[in-house]
């Protein structure tokens, strides 16, 4: 058998995922394994880096046997990866020295407060495109370095080694040959200047990060390294491409040219909208990043965080327990009463862009003795719809909204019709969702095909994609502006700081 197959490891925040692809991008096997959350205190999320690098093995053994594909046949593996999640591990023994501070952990707020009121938050913002917010690496590590005994002793004396997921697996895959990470990974770290494409040393200073900890940053179809031996059978399998989650399912969803955009809803929703060559700064606190990077080039992207898209409806279902199952909720809410206009802003930790209001809490409004279940389903499924939409705003004002958009969706509520119609009603446009949709493994996939040589450019890959159903609007803009009005009433009624 010729070696032609691509494995692509997605880590995500709560499962770890193997896929195998053939070389025409199909996929041939899956495997998936959720680990523990660990939740130390209020707003405290880690994860034991064990757990992300032995879940990472299992599935990559386990995907190899459901597919019956031998290591021999493996031309190349991609990772992809939960972005921002910060692990710091000992270099000669690579221990970690804590838990990983995963992405969703806002222990380091104050700090983060203290630094915006020592007005730092533009010098951030012209030069990593973030805000500061605890959501990216920085504060973390500086958070390990001042709290772990020792810590900031042994990364001055170049002990230590920083990583985000990919990068500590990275490690971990070669052996401890390669610490890198590649330039999308690195952009969420808010150490890394995304104009000039290198370690920033002055936001080094600024959170007191040894420069000496730092991975080296590669292009996003990069030579990684090759696996340890004794991983594979004894094969040492080239890692060939990396990217973040949300820029991997960019390049899945082929948004290789300017205008283009994809949402993707998995527990939060990601939308990041192609700009080109040059990075956009938002005027309405989006953030500005590098979707993908290949022959040295950085092609930028406009991106925007819900942290509640399907959460809502797991919340319907463990929390209220009015389905059992998240599908119900496209019957359920099409059998709402039109007549009624509830509105959910689910806001259970605060909202995302282009709010980034951490003390705002959920709500709901509009009932009457009327409502019920179906009521309540419909105005959560709709709450993705316009949170959607006020990024997609925000996204147009920012960048100027030329020419006609394209939105492309993936993700489980991908599937949901009640959700992705809406969708398509309030941006009074098409919608796409395509065929494959495990868009983030494709995207990891892609390019470590194309960095293995096996795979041709971008604008060949474009080719193949196929869209499987392209919602289109039903209402008017009138009707889905007067229903997106209400939705903003309802958001300015949570916001604490409004
Ligand atoms: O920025 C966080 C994002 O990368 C997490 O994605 O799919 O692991 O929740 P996911």
């Amino acid at each position: 058998m010729p070696t032609d197959y691509i494995l692509a490891i997605d880590q995500g925040t709560t499962s770890t995922r193997a896929i195998i692809f053939d070389q025409s991008l199909k996929p041939i096997a899956t495997a998936q394994e959720e680990f523990e959350q660990i939740f130390p205190q209020s707003g405290w999320v880690e994860h034991k880096p064990e757990d992300l690098w032995d879940t990472t093995r299992r599935m990559c053994a386990q995907v190899l046997m459901k597919a019956d594909v031998k290591a021999r046949n493996i031309a190349a593996i991609g990772v992809t990866n939960q972005r921002e999640t910060t692990i710091v591990w000992e270099k000669a023994t690579g221990r970690p020295i804590y838990n990983a501070i995963v992405w969703q952990d806002r222990r380091t707020a104050d700090f983060c407060q203290q630094l915006q009121q020592a007005q730092h938050e533009d010098l951030v913002r012209t030069k990593t495109g973030l805000l500061l917010d605890p959501y990216f690496s920085a504060t973390k590590i500086n958070w390990i370095l001042n709290e772990v005994p020792d810590a900031r002793a042994k990364a001055e004396r170049g002990e230590l080694l920083f990583g985000t997921v990919d990068s500590y697996l990275i490690w971990q895959l070669t052996g401890g040959e390669v610490h890198a990470t590649d330039a999308t990974n690195a952009a969420r770290t808010m150490l890394y200047n995304i104009v000039t494409g290198e370690w920033d040393r002055e936001l080094c200073a600024l959170f007191d990060v040894p420069m000496s900890m730092l991975p080296e940053v590669k292009d996003c179809a990069d030579d990684f390294g090759r696996t340890q031996p004794d991983l594979f059978d004894g094969m040492e399998i080239p890692i060939r491409g990396v990217a973040g989650d949300q820029q991997a399912a960019t390049v899945g969803q082929a948004c290789f040219e300017p205008g283009m955009a994809k949402s993707t809803y998995g527990t939060g929703c990601f939308v990041l909208l192609n700009t080109g060559d040059q990075p956009v700064f938002s005027r309405n606190r989006l953030l500005t990043t590098i979707a993908y990077q290949l022959d040295g080039k950085p092609t930028y992207a406009l991106e925007g965080s819900i942290f509640v898209a399907g959460a809502v409806v797991q919340w319907l279902r463990d929390g209220l327990k009015i389905i059992s199952d998240a599908g119900e909720t496209d019957t359920l809410a099409a059998a709402a009463d039109p007549a009624q206009s509830v509105y959910f802003v689910p806001a259970f930790t605060g909202l995302g862009a282009p709010y980034w209001d951490a003390e705002s809490r959920a709500a709901i409004f509009g009932l009457t003795r009327n409502s019920g279940p179906a009521e309540i389903a419909k105005a959560a499924l709709e709450s993705v719809a316009f949170q959607t939409r006020d990024l997609v705003e925000a996204m147009d004002e920012d960048w100027g909204g030329a020419g006609a958009r394209i939105l492309r969706i993936d993700g489980g509520m991908a599937n949901n019709q009640f959700a992705m119609q809406k969708l398509a009603d309030q941006l009074q446009a098409p919608v796409d969702r395509p065929q494959v949709t495990e868009t983030t493994a494709l995207g990891a996939a892609y390019l470590a095909g194309l960095g293995a040589g096996l795979l041709e450019t971008p604008h060949q890959f474009t080719r193949q994609w196929r869209s499987a159903h392209q919602f289109i609007p039903l209402v008017d803009k009138s009707a889905a502006d007067q229903d997106y009005q209400g939705w903003q009433k309802a958001v300015q009624r949570v916001l604490y700081k409004g």
